[in-house]
This record gives structure tokens, C-alpha cells and sequence, in this order.
């Protein structure tokens, strides 16, 4: 489902290296083209859409080998644990600051905090496949975490993870605009 929003103009040369993939892309050119990324918030600010409930994914763009996400979380919303089955995942935040934090598969099989890192406006994280995380909003009251997603290709399942058991749950992420949590 090809995304027809016109797209923010310091967002074209990313755009275009994406129309032309005929792979995904690796870690360490998401993270190139990332840090080189120079955009201001008022380019997305139509997309900068919350929910209440969970944090929101904002489709901006999307093509046969990567999607770009906004997402907007409040205050106290966090992602689930989660890896990104098949897909490279790279993000970089634009408003507020957030945490990342790694998680390892411990001898029993359940997931354990690796370690926990503040991410500020500018910072840049990518991983892919096994890589296990959870981002998180843990500002106070009214402070907004928003950050700029990619994925190659476009995520389209994954796993999550509870801290209280070693069950893996299968998700498949929808990804029809405006849709809630669940995912990043
Ligand atoms: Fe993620």
C-alpha cells in the first residue's frame, strides 16, 4: 500500500534512497543516514498524532523496502519488549527524551534488563532482528516522546516479550495509518 501524503521536503533524499532498494538496508547506512538527517518537527507536525491509551505510529511513507513511521507517545506509554524479526529498525528522536532498554534471553529462556539508556532530541539508535528492546516515555505529566522510525524492510511481524514469564508472543504489526501501540 504505497502512502500518497505529500512527503516533508528534508525527508526526499531518504525517500528517494529508499525507492531504489532492492534490499534492505543495512544497520550501519540507517544509522549514517540518520545521524545526516536535519528536520524540524513543523515539517511533521500534521502527523504528530497521540492516543490516550497507547503510543500512536503515524505512517509517513512507505515502499516495497522500507517504511517511515512518526511515533508519539505521552507521558508513561512504552513499547512493548519486543525484537524485529526480518527487519533492520532505525529511529531517531525529534521531541522529548526517551529510554532504551536492551534486553538478553537468559539461561531460562525469559528476558533480562541488559541495560538502560536516556536518549535525547538528535539521538540516533538502529538494531535489527534478534535484537531485543523496549522504548519508553518516562518524562513527567505532559512531556511528549516523539521519534522517527524506519524499517527495512517494512515490519511486519516480531516478537514480544514479558518480563514475568518466558512465553514469545507473535505479533503481526497492522500497518494502516494512525494505528495504535504495539510494535516499534
Ligand atoms: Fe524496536
Amino acid at each position: 500500500m504505497p502512502s500518497t501524503k505529500p512527503i516533508p521536503a528534508s525527508l526526499e533524499p531518504l525517500v528517494g534512497y529508499f525507492q531504489q532498494l532492492e534490499s534492505r538496508a543495512t544497520v550501519s547506512e540507517l544509522q549514517r543516514r540518520l545521524d545526516g538527517l536535519d528536520i524540524q518537527m513543523q515539517e511533521l507536525e500534521h502527523l504528530a498524532i497521540f492516543d490516550d491509551a497507547v503510543y500512536r505510529r503515524n505512517l509517513v511513507f512507505e515502499c516495497d523496502w522500507a517504511e517511515v513511521l512518526l511515533i508519539c507517545g505521552k507521558s508513561g506509554q512504552r513499547s512493548p519488549i519486543h525484537n524485529h524479526a526480518g527487519s533492520t529498525c532505525g529511529f531517531k528522536v525529534l521531541e522529548g527524551t526517551g529510554v532504551e532498554t536492551v534486553f538478553d534471553v537468559s539461561p531460562c529462556g525469559q528476558v533480562v534488563a541488559n541495560s538502560s539508556n536516556e536518549m535525547p532530541p538528535g539521538y540516533v539508535c538502529a538494531s535489527q532482528d534478534a535484537d531485543i528492546h523496549q522504548v519508553s516515555n518516562l518524562q513527567a505529566d505532559d512531556q511528549s516522546l516523539i521519534t522517527l522510525h524506519i524499517y527495512s524492510p517494512p515490519l511486519r511481524r516480531m516478537d514480544m516479550y514479558s518480563i514475568t514469564g518466558g512465553s514469545v508472543e507473535k505479533y503481526t504489526p497492522t500497518n494502516f495509518e494512525h494505528t495504535g501501540g504495539s510494535g516499534i
